[in-house]
């Protein structure tokens, strides 16, 4: 208990995706391990699949949050449990601009493609139905309109696909991020719902920043990109987001939820 204690004690709070499945993993290999001493085929087979399953999640979600294995599990003692990555890397220059709503609802009515890439947030404010109705309006004006998931998108692995599944958004317009990162340049609004570090720029442009490296949706390449959050407040990762100060960007402040409606409101005006 003392040692299954100490170990989670040391893990960042908003590693826990991690530690669970690493959990499972160990849950795993203590089966298998009880099978060699009792002989039993079944409990060493069921054991190594459980064992290797989590650890082939943990492994995974660790490359896509390009953070060490060890890094996750050894960290954070004493800091707190979870305090967020210190901010480092260059501050973002420029002023940002700001959209309302029905602006917002302008610009997607014009639009032809348009691909909505939701985070975190849109889990916070349960604004999934909105954005399938807004999906549904505007598809029905001949809108093309596809999701766009980055592997760890929310908290745990496959959020934001259950909760567009639970919305009933057709699997085939939700995209894995590798399927879709090429067609931003080609994509007239980029809807960021919510999401903040896995749309961050200085990923790919800053190497002293804490999430150097970490691949992330190209929304910046799209002709506009719409960010819709509650402030200016960071991420998970705690770093500032060069795209909010982009001169293609608008930022939509609000809850996800509220705002959606208030942009369905306008689309069906
Ligand atoms: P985040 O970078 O955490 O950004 C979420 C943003 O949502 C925040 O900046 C917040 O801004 C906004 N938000 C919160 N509540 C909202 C609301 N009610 N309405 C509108 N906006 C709201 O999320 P992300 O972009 O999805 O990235 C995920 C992060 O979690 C990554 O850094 C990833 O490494 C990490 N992580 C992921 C996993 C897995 S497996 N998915 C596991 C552990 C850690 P405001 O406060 O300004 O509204």
């Amino acid at each position: 208990m003392l040692l299954g204690v100490h170990m989670i004690m040391a893990i960042g709070g908003a590693d826990m995706p991690v530690v669970i499945s690493m959990l499972n993993s160990y849950s795993g290999w203590a089966a298998a391990a009880t099978g060699f001493m009792l002989s039993n085929d079944l409990l060493i087979v069921t054991g190594a699949l459980v064992g290797s399953s989590g650890a082939i999640l943990s492994y995974i979600m660790c490359r896509a949050m390009n953070r060490h294995f060890l890094s996750v599990i050894a960290g954070g003692f004493g800091s707190g449990g979870g305090a967020p990555a210190a901010a480092g890397g260059a501050q973002p220059e420029g002023e940002i601009t700001p959209i309302s709503a029905t602006e917002t609802a302008e610009l997607l009515r014009s639009s032809q493609s348009v691909v909505i890439v939701p985070g975190y947030g849109m889990a916070v404010a349960q604004a999934q139905h909105a954005v399938y109705e807004i999906t549904q309006v505007l598809r029905e004006q001949g809108v093309e309109v596809r999701f766009a998931i980055h592997p760890v998108a929310g908290r745990m692995p496959g959020h934001m696909n259950v909760l567009l599944a639970e919305a009933k958004v057709p699997y085939d317009i939700v995209l894995e991020m590798d399927e879709i990162n090429d067609d931003f340049p080609d994509t007239d609004v980029a809807m960021v719902i919510g999401a903040n570090d896995i749309v961050n720029p200085s990923a790919e442009d800053d190497p002293s920043s804490p999430i150097a490296g970490m691949p992330v949706l190209e929304v910046w390449k799209a002709k506009t990109s719409i960010v819709m959050k509650r402030s200016m407040a960071s991420g998970y990762a705690g770093v500032d987001n060069p795209l909010f100060y982009k001169d293609n960007n608008r930022m939509l402040f609000g809850d996800a939820k509220k705002m959606l409606d208030e942009v369905l409101t306008a689309l069906r005006a």
